[in-house]
């Protein structure tokens, strides 16, 4: 199934995404955990698709599945059945020995508690990861500074986590991200740990991103993030709910 002509797009949020083939294609996604002899159906047959440059949030109940479903995305996990294709690779079929390198080159992955190296500076929690890409090192170090001036800490470069506020953490976490051009960034609720001014700060950031081109799927609690996105998905045991990125679906999840 295509949404080709169908992208969601929706005057109010201005909806950028470029009528392409899609980024991400998932189809069927199936993954069941076993709790003791009791089979757990986490993803009971997810398919959608997301074009280049959408910014989609996920939504739905504690054990809806969202965070199965991102880790499946990013490949940090194998479905139990179905597919996930990024750039049109089936990455669901990636050989166990290929997933480091197609997890560094193909997704970036933001978290709640930012997860940066407390020892390192912002520039060095940035720079690491593009060890193992044979970037130069002075390339990264400029690559590195480029991406922390963006996300608005150029004067924080040689700061270390705990000498950075909640939300800088953040953004040095998304510039980290970024590092290797990812074709999708995973957001695990980065708004998560912040306070709602701090908040807007990320959700602006993520939306600028977006506009620029870069696909982002955020997974939130927060339905005042969710409206700010193009495109919300909500799941409900282990299926999506309501997609508003299906015609005649919008506004639905809301
Ligand atoms: N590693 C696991 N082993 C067993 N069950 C799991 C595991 N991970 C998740 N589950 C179960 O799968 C369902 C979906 O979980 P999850 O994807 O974490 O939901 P969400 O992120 O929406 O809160 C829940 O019922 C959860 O208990
Ligand atoms: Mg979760």
């Amino acid at each position: 199934m295509s949404n080709k002509g169908n992208n969601g797009r929706n005057g109010s949020n201005g909806n950028h995404a470029v009528d392409s083939e899609p980024v991400l294609r998932i189809r069927d996604l199936r993954k069941t955990y076993m709790q003791g002899k009791i089979p757990v159906h986490a993803l009971d047959g997810v398919s959608f698709d997301v074009k280049k440059g959408e910014l989609l949030s996920i939504v739905g109940p504690s054990g809806s599945g969202k965070s199965t479903l991102l880790s499946m995305i990013g490949l940090l996990d194998r479905p139990t059945d179905g597919s996930v294709f990024i750039d049109d690779v089936e990455i669901t079929k990636a050989k166990e020995s290929e997933a480091p390198r197609i997890r560094r080159e193909k997704i970036g992955f933001v978290f709640q508690h930012f997860n940066l190296l407390a020892t390192l500076t912002a520039m060095e929690n940035v720079d690491i990861a593009m060890r193992f890409t044979g970037t130069s090192k002075n390339r990264r170090k400029e690559r590195a500074f480029e991406l922390l001036t963006m996300v608005g800490l150029g004067d924080r470069v040689k700061h270390k986590p705990s000498e950075l506020s909640g939300g800088q953490q953040q953004r040095v976490a998304i510039a980290r991200a970024l590092a290797n051009e990812p074709a999708i960034l995973l957001a695990d609720e980065p708004t998560g740990a912040v306070d709602t001014k701090t908040r807007e700060v990320i959700v602006d950031l993520l939306k600028g991103l977006s506009e620029k081109g870069q696909t982002i799927i955020v997974v939130t609690h927060d339905m005042d993030v969710a409206r700010q996105t193009d495109r919300i998905i909500t799941m409900r045991d282990g299926m999506i709910a309501s997609d508003t990125g299906v015609k005649g679906n919008e506004g639905q999840g809301l």
